[in-house]
Order: C-alpha cells, then structure tokens, then sequence
C-alpha cells in the first residue's frame, strides 16, 4: 500500500510587525504585567497577615479573662512581648502601649502615687492612661481588646480603644498590638 503523502496545514502569509506595533504590543504586554503583579502582591498581603500571632504587631492571645486580667483596685499587668499595660479601671479593661508619648522611654507603673510615671522627664498618667503632667502632649495610646467565646467574639472596644466591661462567662482575652490608637491631645 502506497504511503499517504503527508499534509502541512498552509500557514496563512501574515504581513510582518511594523516597529510601531512590536512597541504597542511590547508596552500593553508589560502593562499586564505589572497589573498582575500589582493586585498578586495585594492580595498576597491581605490574605496572610505580616505579624503572627503572639509577636508584636499581631493578635496576642491571652488565655481566659479570669486569669490574665486584673481585677479592680489591682496593679496594671505589664506584657512585655506585646508592649503593652492591662488595667482595670472600675470594671474596665483597657490595654495601654507602653511607650511614652513624649519621647518614647518606657514609663512605670507607680503604686505609691497609683499612677504610671515616666523616669525621662516626668510625664504622668492616670490608670486609664489619661495625660496627668509633664511635657507628654497627650495622653497614653491605646490597643483594641476583643474577647471571644467558643470562638466567635463577644465584644470589642470601640475605635478609640476606650476601656471596656468584661462580658458574663468564660471568655478569652485577645490584644490587638498592631491597632494603636492615640491618646487624646490635652489643653
Ligand atoms: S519620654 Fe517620657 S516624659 Fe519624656
């Protein structure tokens, strides 16, 4: 049996690319590239956050209310790892970066005057972080508590991070060290 001669399609005779249109094609191809590397970078940096949990400017998970925060009248707790003081103002929780506002020392909490000082120039603070003296131009900045129950939250502090009440029941405490909110400019 004679073998079949084989075909090649015929290839359309295509005029060649004028400089004008290789340089139109190159730059839209280039547009598109940067388009797509753009929006994958963003949703790259949405979809996994940059702090994990436990390190500062992430989430800080606590553990059970009961245990962790302070109850009234107690001293503030200070975090170290997530920089932070918690303190019980009356009821409320409110969790204070403990950089100074001055000029960035780290202030103490002081249980003969029952305030935070700062030992650099001498700004103090209430409990709540509420500008008292010194050249601090505002009062202490605040983090965002959220507390959760069976995973889901319960509660939250609102934008200005303001103390907080502790819900009924067994909930878990979290701090939000990369929500920072500043204090209130005084006078
Ligand atoms: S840094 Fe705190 S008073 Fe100056």
């Amino acid at each position: 049996m004679a073998a079949e001669a084989k075909t090649t399609p015929a290839v359309p005779d295509l005029p060649p690319l004028s400089r004008r249109e290789f340089l139109n094609y190159a730059w839209l191809a280039s547009l598109g590239f940067v388009f797509v590397v753009g929006f994958g970078g963003t949703a790259y940096f949405f979809a996994f956050p940059r702090f994990k949990a436990g390190e500062f400017g992430g989430v800080f998970p606590l553990g059970k209310a009961g245990d962790v925060l302070p109850k009234p009248n107690d001293p503030p707790v200070h975090n170290q790892a997530g920089k932070f003081w918690l303190a019980n103002i009356n009821g409320l929780i409110v969790a204070l970066y403990d950089v100074c506002v001055h000029l960035g020392c780290l202030y103490e909490w002081q249980a003969v005057s029952g305030r935070f000082e700062c030992p650099c120039h001498g700004s103090k603070y209430n409990r709540d972080g509420s500008y008292v003296e010194g050249p601090a131009p505002r009062s202490l900045d605040r983090m965002a508590i959220s507390f959760v129950a069976n995973g889901q939250p319960v509660a939250a502090t609102d934008a200005q991070a303001n103390p907080l009440p502790v819900p009924e029941g067994e909930v878990q405490v979290l701090v939000d060290t990369g929500k920072i909110v500043q204090g209130d400019p005084h006078g």
